[in-house]
Formats: C-alpha cells, structure tokens, sequence
C-alpha cells in the first residue's frame, strides 16, 4: 500500500509539471493557421504537439506521453524516429527537438515528497539530525536469480535476522532474464523482497542506444516477470543499468514513460562524505563516473546512486560493487573489519544509505560469505539500523521521520503489506530453443509456475509467442 502511495505522488508530481508547461503555452501561443484545408501539421513551437486541420480550422493534438510528432509521416512516434517540423514541403534540415539541460539544484523550487536535491548531495532529507536519521542498509542482488544463488539468499535472508520493528531483513533483486528461474523469484517477491528490473540481454554497449531499444530491454524485462512470476506492474517499479553504464537520456526516457519511480545505476567516485538518493529535476551532484549519465531534467524520477566502497588505506581498492573491491585474501573477521570501516563513514557522518550492490560471484568465496553475515549480525544490534529494500528507503527519504517513530512506519511494517500469493511446488521446466543472430541454436531450460511459452523469450519476443512485439509499446503509448 506504501508503495503504491509512493507511486501515486510521484505521478502527480509528473501531471502537476505538464499542467504548469501546458499553461505557459497558452499565454503566449498565437492562433495557428492551418497551411492547407486537411490535414495533421506540426506546431512550430513544440515537436510534442500538433494539429489536425479539418475545413480549415485547426484542433490542438498532443502526443502520448513520450511519443514526438513527425513531421514526415505525420504521426507520432518514439523521439529517435521524430523529425520535428515544421519541415517544408521540400524536407529540409532535420532538426534535434529542444534540449533542456538540466541546471544546478535550486533547493527553493525542489520540495519533498516530489523533489530532493542538495548542493554537494549529502544533505539529510528533512534536515534531519543525524542521530534522529536511521540508517538505511540497502542490499542489491544482480542478476538472475536461479539454483545456483537461491540458496545463499536464503541463508542470509533467514527468518530470524530481523529489523528492529521485528520485520525480517529484505533485500532487492535486478533481474536480467538468461538462466533465470521464475518460480524462484516469485518466491522472493512472495516473502517480501523487491523484484526490479536489469535487462534482457544485460548486452555491452547498450548505454549508446536509442530509446526503442531500452524500451524493449527493460519494459520487456517486466513484461517477463509479470507472465512467469506473476509479479504486477505496479509492483516493479526500478531499474538497474548493466556494468552501470546508464543510458543517457534515452534510458531515463523511458523510465519516465513507462511509469519507473527510480533508477539505480550512476556511480559516485570515492569522497569524503556519501551522497544521499536525489531526483534527476538538477544536475547530477557528483561526477558521472561511468559518463553516460542523464544530462536533461527528469522531474520526479529518483537515483540512488551506488556510493564508492572503500576504506581509509585503499586496502582493496574502491569499488561500486562489493565483489570487486579485492578482499579475496582476507578471512571473515577481516571482511567484517573492512565492511565495518567502509559502513561508519556513512554510520557516523550523514547517514546516506549504505548501499550494498552483489553480484552472485561475492557467494562462491566461503570467507566473503561469512564475513557478510558477521557484519549484518553485527549492524543488526546497532538500535538504529534497518535493512530495507530501495523502494522502502524511498518511502522513508519523500517522509523522513525520527528514528525513534519507525516501529509503526506503515512504509515498513511487514504485517501492513499486501502478500503476493505464494509459487507453485512443481513448477515447469520449460526445455526451448534459443537462438541469437550468428550464433549456434542452443537449449535453455526456463523454470516457471505458467505455461512454457513457445520459444525462449527474448527482447522483440518477450512472451515467447513467436510473434514479434516491436510495435506494442507504440500502441500502448497511444492508448494513454
Ligand atoms: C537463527 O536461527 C538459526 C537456526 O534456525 C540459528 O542457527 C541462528 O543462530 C539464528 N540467528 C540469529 C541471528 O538469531
Ligand atoms: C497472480 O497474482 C494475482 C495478484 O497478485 C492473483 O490474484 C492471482 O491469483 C495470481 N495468479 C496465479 C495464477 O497465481
């Protein structure tokens, strides 16, 4: 129910923008004048809108939510395929629609629960104190979920290791889809852990493609999880970019399109003090590590950035993802030791949440596994500590409230949540072909509670129905 509020103000922040620029359109806008009797034209001011011109008089369109009018086909469509107009009979130049740059945070204009940026990125929402602010832990698994995971998730997410409002510990999942077992990840959506979105294909290189391809990655990605898990699309509202290389506007794009609240892929270098999450309304607050961050304004749509590991010496260098930090060397005690260090320079200044990002590699060293559990033992008799997923961290940074009310937080009370209902025991194990462009044909085995679909389901055919769905996105665009 929390989550579902989250979402609601974070789409009437979106309405309430879009209403405020359609007024300042109308103040100054000059009657337009239809070129010829029929017709749809281009608004020479906005690539966004445009008329259709019946006997000579001109009705205002505007495109869906997303979708950029072209002035050659004289339609609607994704912004990389948009030639705005007007363009003259004869084509001429074709020109980018209007870029707006996003500008420095300007605190005044930028209020919760809609908006949230700081100078330097490390100030507490609400000004809180520090020692009234909780600290937020938030553990991020990426990747499929599958045989060869499930059972470390499970001992560390065992029943007893518990928040301090008594609700079990919660981690969130970025789903990429090869290899994965969906009757798995029904089950920890089941228990109460957050099911988010990686890609498809997690291929390279994607962070230089275009909104279209993102859209059938990602959006795709959902659609997935919604037929084989069974999970809602309300309820998968984040995303996660592969290698964290996000994808510049066009993947924020489609994020704002698609009704995504928040994103979770832009590195912060090592500094001195962490970065709190922040809407992308400003310019990022740090340096863009991977440099293939969002330079426009997204209003509304939230970061939580991946703050740099480290620890004062550089012993294991610094590191996004917990695995590549280079503690491979060290024994349980010492991996407490360096997670403890790394974990207090958040504990004792800001309080930014401590983000811990794995991949599944960090569980095949027994010393790693290990040392992770002493540390989330050890934080977990710290009175001020919650393991939360990121959805949940965000429904306490749009209300921050005083650590000392948060044992009847409704955002985190377990009792308050809507169970989804419970995976089958014997699931499918579906035996299809995969095949990908200059490759050999070979066999994956999809694990779900639903029917098998009739090929391995893949961007362009996400419902493995053989039947390619490059064009739905257009058409539900439309619809809205
Ligand atoms: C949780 O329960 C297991 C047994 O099921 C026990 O071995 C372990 O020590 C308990 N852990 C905590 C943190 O209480
Ligand atoms: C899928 O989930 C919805 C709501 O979460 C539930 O009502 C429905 O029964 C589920 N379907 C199956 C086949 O489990």
């Amino acid at each position: 129910m929390g989550l579902l509020r989250l979402g609601c103000l974070l789409l009437l922040g979106v309405v309430a923008t879009s209403a405020f620029g359609e007024k300042k359109d109308e103040e100054d806008k000059e009657p337009f004048e239809c070129p010829e009797p029929s017709g749809n034209f281009a608004d020479p001011a906005t690539c966004r809108k445009f008329y259709q011109c019946v006997d000579g008089h001109p009705y205002e369109s505007r495109c869906p939510a997303g979708l950029y009018f072209d002035d050659i086909n004289k339609l609607c469509t994704f912004k990389t395929d948009a030639r705005c107009g007007p363009i003259a009979t004869t084509p001429g130049p074709v020109t980018d629609p209007p870029i707006d740059l996003a500008v420095k945070c300007e605190s005044n204009n930028c209020g919760l629960p809609h908006c949230y940026c700081s100078k330097d990125g490390t100030l507490i929402p609400g000004r809180l104190d520090p020692q009234k602010t909780p600290q937020m832990i938030i553990m991020t698994f990426d990747g499929a979920v599958n045989i060869n995971n499930i059972d470390n998730y499970d001992r560390l997410f065992l029943a007893n290791r518990t928040n301090p409002n008594g609700c079990p510990i919660r981690g969130t999942f970025f789903i990429s889809h090869e290899y994965a077992d969906y009757q798995m990840i029904q089950r920890l959506h089941h228990e109460g852990h957050e099911i988010a979105v990686d890609t498809i294909s997690t291929a390279k290189g994607l962070e230089l493609e275009s909104y279209e391809k993102w859209a059938q990655e990602m959006i795709g990605m959902k659609e997935i999880l919604g037929k084989f898990s069974n999970i809602t699309g309300e309820d998968i509202i984040g995303m996660r970019a592969p290698y964290l290389k996000p994808g510049r506007n066009a993947q924020y794009e489609v994020l704002q399109d698609f009704g995504f609240v928040w994103d979770s892929s832009v590195g912060v270098p090592p500094i001195k003090i962490p970065v709190w999450p922040y809407t992308l309304d400003y310019s990022i607050p740090h340096d863009c590590k991977a440099g293939t961050c969002p330079t426009r304004s997204f209003p509304g749509v939230w970061e939580l950035p991946l703050n740099a590991h480290f620890v004062e010496s550089f012993e294991g260098g610094h590191c996004p993802y917990m695995d590549q930090c280079v503690l491979f060397n060290h024994d349980p005690d010492q991996v407490l030791e360096w997670l403890m260090e790394d974990f207090k320079r958040h504990y004792d200044q800001n309080r930014a949440p401590y983000m811990m990002p794995f991949h599944t590699t960090w569980f095949q060293q027994s010393e790693l596994e290990k040392g992770l559990l002493k540390f989330v033992d050890w934080a977990r008799q710290q009175k001020d500590v919650y393991f939360v997923t990121a959805t949940q961290a965000l429904l306490w940074i749009t209300e921050p409230k005083s650590v000392d009310t948060l044992s009847t937080f409704e955002g985190w009370d377990c009792k308050k949540r809507t169970v989804p209902p419970q995976p089958c025991n014997l699931p499918n194990k579906c035996p299809l072909v995969f095949k990908q462009p200059n490759a050999p044909s070979q066999t994956r085995y999809m694990t779900t509670c639903f029917d098998c679909p009739r090929q391995y389901p893949w961007t362009g055919d996400f419902d493995g129905d053989s039947q390619p769905e490059n064009e739905i996105y257009t058409k539900q665009n439309r619809k809205k």
